[in-house]
């Protein structure tokens, strides 16, 4: 058997694992990337292919070469990544960019600084420019005055490539038409460039996730897009760079991952956010304005629906000396007279518990029954399962047929992990009313709590069709109104997609 000193000819056909494995562990250790399974065929090819070209011929001087000389780590990991990228790559998070998350930016913002926006393990650029590009379509060909995006990756072939702003046909594969037009030159019929205004609004640096020597360019970030990079780590070097990252933002800073990796990174260092059918993470906790039935709260970009995508043009394209404002936004009405079961539904839907009482008890056109299935609600979310079960055995008292009262006791077996309860509850919500798409949901996933895995599939898939077919509108019978369980069509959609993906597998 080959040990760690052999001397190992690179045509070999075999290197045997033990041989590997302090590489493997310096290439973790040094930039969070692991090969198993066909992968590892990378890494061998990789390490035959250094042998040769730095003469060395056993791996015992490779290794010591590798360790100790940076410029050989470089080169070597060139031949490791996975470049993988084009323009507006996930169109969705660029829309998201600049009528969410700007905004957002915008009125935490407290002086003139430009907005910065990094794009980490940025590859061949083709991300940062697509950032650039959706910046100018929004807020106008001036937005390099207000916007500075720096990229980063480990890879200094790709950066190298990033910096010449070169691209083939391949990487246009998800832009516009008329994008193309309006933001790159033709150079060759294959080939086109960066217009020189896009590429002036990004700087590419060497920057590695493990590393906490970064250039300091990569500080102080408002927005980090951070996409189809996770995916090569373990959850112990994930978490550990969540942190390094959190570090990087402001203290109002947002984090946007792809689409699938956004879950497996939700470790409670950042705070997850849904909108717009996308997930992404927020530094500081969103501002929930305190309530006062005299003062109802001003909207916010993050409670609004959606802000307009032109809301900031006019700062932003005025060279003036003002600092950029948040879109105006009318104050909602004051009076009590307003407060309404909406308001109700919002205040649950924001854990604002308290002011959701103290808006339960002037409801005069609520019956007994909702307000039983209310304080059920509001306790199931503060997680007073007990006292939930004590409303709902009113309401069912009064009501045995209550759809809502079988999924509040669904619930509160679902998350005290009774799922054998739950899924009794479940299907007699379901048996009441079978188009309740977010229940299959819940259904689903006691089901595959339980190892159920062809039903659960079913489940899944059957909240989706649902939620297709009626848009997610319900309407429950005998005239009960739904309550505001707070699991939205999007949320359902992302994770119905995810747990059926991993349930194929
Ligand atoms: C698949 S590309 C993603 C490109 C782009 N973000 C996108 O979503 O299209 C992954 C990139 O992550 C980079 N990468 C891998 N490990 C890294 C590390 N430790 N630090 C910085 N970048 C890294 C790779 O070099 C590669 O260019």
């Amino acid at each position: 058997m080959m040990s760690a000193e052999s001397v190992i000819n690179p045509s070999e056909p075999d290197i045997p694992i033990e041989v590997l494995a302090p590489i493997k562990a310096l290439i973790r250790e040094r930039a969070g990337l692991i090969f198993q399974g066909a992968t590892q065929d990378k890494l061998i090819k990789a390490l035959r292919d250094r042998m040769v070209a730095t003469r060395k011929e056993s791996f015992t001087q490779y290794h010591q070469l590798l360790r100790s000389n940076i410029e050989e780590f470089d080169q070597f990991i060139v031949l490791l990544t996975v470049n993988e990228t084009f323009f507006y790559r996930e169109m969705a998070h660029f829309d998201l960019l600049t009528t969410v998350i700007i905004p957002l930016v915008h009125e935490s913002k407290k002086d003139q600084s430009r907005v910065k926006i990094m794009s980490v393990g940025c590859s061949s650029g083709e991300e940062a420019y697509s950032i650039a590009i959706a910046l100018c379509e929004a807020f106008g060909p001036q937005a390099g005055r207000q916007f500075q995006i720096v990229a980063g990756d480990i890879d200094k072939v790709a950066l190298k490539k990033a910096e010449s702003g070169k691209y083939g046909n391949f990487s246009f594969r998800g832009v516009p038409p008329h994008l193309i037009e309006k933001y790159f030159d033709p150079v060759h019929p294959s080939f086109r460039t960066v217009k020189p205004f896009i590429k002036n609004m990004v700087t590419f640096d060497q920057f590695n996730l493990l590393s906490k020597d970064n250039p300091a360019c990569f500080s102080d970030i408002d927005v980090m897009f951070y996409r189809n990079v996770s995916i090569y780590f373990d959850e112990e070097t994930r978490k550990g760079i969540m942190g390094r990252l959190k570090n990087l933002l402001c203290p109002n800073g947002f984090l946007i991952m792809g689409s699938t990796e956004t879950l497996a990174n939700d470790f409670g260092i950042l705070h997850l956010i849904s909108k717009k059918d996308c997930f992404f993470f927020s530094k500081a906790e969103i501002h929930k304005p305190s309530f006062t039935p005299e003062a109802l709260p001003a909207e916010t970009a993050l409670n609004r629906e959606m802000v307009p995508s032109r809301a900031i043009p006019q700062n932003i394209n005025k060279e003036s000396a003002t600092p950029p404002v948040a879109p105006e936004i009318a104050p909602l009405k004051s009076t009590i007279n307003l407060v309404s079961v909406e308001k109700l539904d919002a205040l649950i839907h924001e854990e604002r518990w308290k002011e959701a009482d103290r808006v339960l008890n002037t409801l005069q056109n609520l019956s007994e029954k909702e307000k039983q299935l209310y304080l059920a609600l509001i306790a199931l979310y503060r997680r007073a399962f007990e006292e939930a079960k004590l409303y709902v055995e009113k309401v069912l008292a009064e009501d045995e047929w209550s759809v809502n009262a079988q999924i509040i006791l669904g619930l509160v077996a679902k998350y005290q992990e009774d799922f054998n309860a739950a899924v009794t509850y479940f299907k007699k919500a379901l048996y009441l009313c079978a188009e309740l798409w977010a229940v299959h949901y819940y259904l689903a996933d006691c089901l595959r709590q339980l190892q159920h895995p062809k039903q659960s599939l079913r489940a899944y898939a059957q909240a989706l069709e649902l939620i297709n077919k009626t848009g997610g509108k319900v309407e429950l019978p005998n005239n009960e109104r739904m309550l505001p369980f707070n699991i939205s069509v999007e949320q359902v959609r992302f994770l119905c997609d995810l747990h059926m993906t991993a349930l194929k597998d």
